[in-house]
């Protein structure tokens, strides 16, 4: 009676097998959970095993089991056929051509920024400097007192700088690394001091934030023609042997006497064009000899040694050398700007 039960399980399953769609993983799938599911018939006929009695059922579980694995075969190899039909259908309907070259992964450059200031500290670091990157946040001592900047000098105004706290502020020049480098270096010394300054300015030319790289030479007779010679070879490492340099006297508090450095202009050589307003120059960078004040806030003797301390922006250098014209471009992180370089 219960054989009969698997039997026609059987029967049923082979004549049903040949009308399935082997094309179509979803007709033997049904086909799978109507023998094979939870409540599909082989799972019925298992279940039944339970209720015979014990004598009968070694031969009933000898049968169902072959059932079982016979339909499981059968099931297996016809969804093995309808997987690699559905491949198959897949790869016809879109063609895909194997030679063709994959997706290039795009390559990066350095920034141009990042470009001036590694070759300035190539070029200092070559002539024995040594690279202090100092602090971006100073106290008022640092960034004003000590560079002989008097209390009532406009850059000490809230307009100007950006204040943290009372006499704390970010640094509006990289001239306090200086102090802090004379503070804890026995002269004599020379040393360079890249970094980012801040001030609340911003316009077509000037940024909240861009990057400087001051100088400072501190020895015996130290002089102001080794500052010109110095100033001239790095110029012309930055834009060519046919640059020329000039400098006019300017203030600065912490140099005595001052001048304000300009180089012949990058565009026309120096004949004259719209970028340089018609003067053929173009101004470069702050310089001068270290103002004694300065030495003797340092606790270095000003009647023995002498010195002489440049500054300069990194940003203007990259525009020039680049014809950029906004100096926001540089931190504007446009990748149509950026893939020019
Ligand atoms: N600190 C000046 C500025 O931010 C630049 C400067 C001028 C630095 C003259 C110097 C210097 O060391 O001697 O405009």
């Amino acid at each position: 009676m219960i054989n009969e039960a698997i039997s026609s399980v059987q029967k049923e399953f082979e004549a049903e097998l040949p009308s399935v769609d082997l094309n179509s993983l979803e007709a033997v799938n049904a086909l799978r959970v109507k023998y094979l599911g939870k409540k599909g018939s082989v799972t019925e006929l298992l279940k039944q095993m339970g209720k015979l009695p014990a004598e009968e059922r070694p031969a009933y579980g000898k049968d169902v089991n072959e059932l079982k694995e016979f339909v499981s075969a059968q099931i297996e190899n016809a969804l093995a056929a309808a997987s690699e039909h559905a491949l198959e259908a897949k790869l016809a309907a879109g063609f895909v051509d194997i030679s063709l070259p994959g997706d290039g992964i795009p390559a990066g450059s350095t920034h141009p920024l990042y470009d001036v200031r590694e070759e300035i500290i190539d070029f200092f670091a070559h002539m024995g400097f040594a690279v202090d990157l100092g602090r971006d946040i100073e106290t008022d001592w640092y960034n004003f007192e000590a560079l002989n900047t008097p209390p009532d000098h406009p850059s000490r105004d809230m307009q100007d700088t950006f204040y943290l706290a009372d006499k704390v502020m970010l640094r509006t020049h990289t001239s306090g690394t200086q102090i802090h480098y004379m503070e804890t270096h026995k002269p004599p010394f020379r040393m360079i001091a890249p970094g980012h300054v801040f001030r609340v300015d911003s316009d077509a030319t000037h940024a909240p934030m861009f990057q400087q790289c001051e100088g400072l030479v501190v020895d015996e007779n130290i002089s102001f023609s080794q500052l010109k010679g110095i100033l001239q070879l790095f110029m012309n490492q930055l834009f060519g042997e046919g640059v020329k340099t000039r400098f006019r006297p300017s203030f600065f508090p912490f140099t005595e006497p001052s001048a304000e450095m300009d180089v012949s202009c990058v565009f026309c050589g120096g004949t004259g064009c719209r970028r340089c307003k018609g003067t053929g120059w173009m101004e470069l960078g702050g310089c001068g000899s270290v103002d004694p004040n300065v030495f003797k806030n340092c606790g270095i003797d000003p009647e023995k040694y002498t010195g002489f301390a440049f500054g300069f922006g990194l940003d203007r250098i990259a525009m020039l050398r680049h014809a950029i014209p906004e100096i926001g471009l540089l931190t504007s992180n446009d990748q149509r700007f950026l893939n020019q370089f």
